[in-house]
């Protein structure tokens, strides 16, 4: 009753584990099934991290290296990603439910290499992450873009699987950016990745960063630009961010979604809120005569209401208990 397709695989339950530290290791990979998950993504392999572990390496080793520089470079670099290969392939074995694999790139090309070793392993999907900070002045907005979307036309020459890009919000046109990237035959499209944040520890006067965990009402951007989009491209989206419960999942579907990713939810609750979720949305079906998600998925989208323009709204045009 509550299957779904997303980027052409058949899931069980709309709900994916999203990257992160409840899927980094095997136990918890056959926890998530074995709550209800439709799909998990891996963990990320982050790119900057291996290069940049790497090249440590190779500083510290720099006298003994010679010439053979590059050659420690790529065997240092094999290290990381057969680490990676081997929970890709560990949970293949032991999980019924698709393994999308989770590549953090920084750069265009280097990466490519893993994913399509991650395909050959068996990953059912890759999933990328790709969302350099525009920090430069000197880079216009319009340069940020045409980053965005060489690095997906890269993708989907290279990667011979689904596809999909788990994106940030902050492009200054969103629409333009997701129907350009869609052109571009990827699967899938995450709405949103929620990054790292900088903070300020005022006691030590020393740099850290904020909580990591969304709250549950962050879903609200995720919710407009599906609602916005999904009825114009061809790519399934995904919802991500701030979706702690049910109630948010069926309102992620009605505006379009085809799948959602959840990570705080299985923190701060365990495993279980998977199938506290897939039962509300099996209730919630009943109670509304849907027998398929198919029957009511983007019912709400802007092509699909008469008001569609509400997704637009920004303003507030009254006051509080007006
Ligand atoms: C501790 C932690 C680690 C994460 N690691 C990754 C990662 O490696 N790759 C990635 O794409 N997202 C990562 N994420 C982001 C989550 O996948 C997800 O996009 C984000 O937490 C928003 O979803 P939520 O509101 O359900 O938590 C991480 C999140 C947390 C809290």
């Amino acid at each position: 009753m509550i299957s779904t397709e997303y980027m052409g695989l058949e899931l069980k339950s709309p709900v994916i584990v999203a990257s992160g530290p409840l899927t980094q290791n095997i136990v918890s990979l056959k926890k998530a099934e074995e709550a209800g998950a439709g799909a998990v993504v891996l963990k990320s392999i982050f790119e900057e991290q291996i290069e940049k572990d790497v090249s440590a390496e190779i500083d510290n080793n720099e006298e003994f290296l010679g010439h053979s520089g590059a050659d420690f470079a790529a065997f240092s670099r094999d290290r990381y990603i057969d680490r990676y290969m081997k929970l890709l392939s560990e949970a293949k074995k032991n999980l019924s439910i698709p393994v999308i694999a989770s590549v953090c790139a920084k750069t265009m090309d280097n990466w490519i290499e893993y994913a399509e070793r991650f395909i050959k392993c068996g990953a059912d999907g890759i999933e990328l992450n790709y969302y350099p900070i525009s920090s430069d002045a000197d880079v216009s907005g319009s340069d940020v873009d045409k980053r965005l979307i060489s690095f997906a036309e890269k993708a989907r020459k290279a990667i011979d699987g689904p596809l999909s890009i788990k994106m940030g919000y902050k492009y200054s046109s969103l629409a333009n950016i997701i129907k350009t990237l869609d052109k571009t035959g990827i699967n899938g499209i995450v709405l949103f990745n929620r990054f790292f944040r900088p903070d300020i520890d005022i006691e030590n006067l020393a740099f850290t960063s904020s909580n990591p965990v969304s709250g549950k009402d962050e879903y609200a951007e995720a919710l407009r630009w599906i609602g916005l989009m999904s009825g114009e491209i061809k790519a399934d989206m995904c919802g991500n961010t701030g979706i702690h419960d049910g109630e948010t999942v069926v309102k992620m579907l009605l505006s379009g979604a085809k799948a959602v990713e959840v990570c705080t939810a299985v923190i701060q609750q365990g495993f279980s809120v998977i199938g506290k979720i897939n039962a509300f949305l099996e209730d919630w079906m009943k109670r509304h005569g849907y027998s398929s998600i198919k029957d009511f998925s983007g019912l709400l989208s802007q092509e699909h209401i008469e008001n569609g323009w509400m997704w637009e709204r920004t303003q507030f045009l009254k006051t509080i208990g007006e």
